[in-house]
């Protein structure tokens, strides 16, 4: 079974990567970077998504992961949102497609980060839900999953500041991020366990949308 995942080189995607090349799947990686894995039953391409004229020619695909993304970039929405649009329209629309899994985030709930970043992932919670009316005629799914804060090099800036560090621990209430290999775990059992649930998202963020001043 073929799986594509964009954005593969780092973090989130790679972990996805990982974990699919683990249980056997033959995995396809989409990346503006060189790849960061060797391995017999993985594939990778250099393109970038937002550009839908130059993506590469992969057939059948049956599991697909919108994961590439940037922050604060000024092109948030032509890569997090369009980019999504590309792959899925190009690889995901047809029979044999299974399950489409997009990587939104917290900030499409709360409104919160760059504000380009936060519309571009507000897009793709509706997109997701267009996109599910149109594959479930292949009896496919189609959802997102809004991650809060990740360990990941998206977030080196914060990361690495004991100051603005802390800030951030006080505002989650579990006290954590999520690493790249639990959110993969979500991302799987969302493509391959789930068979039922379709248009909908799922929040993995440690409690960050809960984080609210009771005042009496
Ligand atoms: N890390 C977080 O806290 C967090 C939280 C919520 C959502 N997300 C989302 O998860 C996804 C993955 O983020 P991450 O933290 O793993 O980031 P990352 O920066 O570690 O990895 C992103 C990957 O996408 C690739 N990429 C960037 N632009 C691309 C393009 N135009 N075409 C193809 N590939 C491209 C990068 O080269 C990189 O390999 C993103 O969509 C991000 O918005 C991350």
């Amino acid at each position: 079974m073929k799986v594509l995942i964009t954005g593969s080189s780092k973090g989130i995607g790679r972990a996805v990567a990982i974990l699919f090349i683990e249980k056997g799947y033959a995995v396809y990686g989409i990346d503006i970077c060189e790849d960061t894995i060797r391995h017999r039953n993985y594939t990778h391409y250099i393109s970038d998504v937002a550009d839908a004229a130059t993506l590469p020619d992969i057939p059948d695909v049956a599991i697909l992961v919108n994961n590439a993304g940037v922050q604060g970039s000024g092109r948030d929405i032509e890569v997090n949102l369009k980019g999504a649009i590309n792959c899925t329209e190009k690889y995901g629309i047809q029979p044999l497609i299974s399950s489409i899994v997009n990587i939104a985030s917290v900030s499409a709930h709360n409104g919160a980060e760059f504000p380009e970043y936060a519309a571009s992932k507000g897009g793709l919670l509706a997109y997701t839900k267009n996109a599910a009316k149109r594959v479930a005629v292949y009896g496919a799914t189609c959802n997102s999953i809004s991650p809060g804060g990740v360990l990941t090099d998206l977030n080196l800036p914060v990361m690495n500041d004991t100051e603005k560090w802390g800030k951030i621990m006080d505002m989650t209430p579990l006290r954590k991020w999520a690493t790249p290999e639990e959110i993969a775990g979500w991302i799987y059992f969302l493509a391959v366990t789930n068979k039922s649930m379709t248009g909908q998202d799922v929040l993995v963020d440690n409690g960050e949308i809960i984080n609210h001043t009771f005042v009496w």
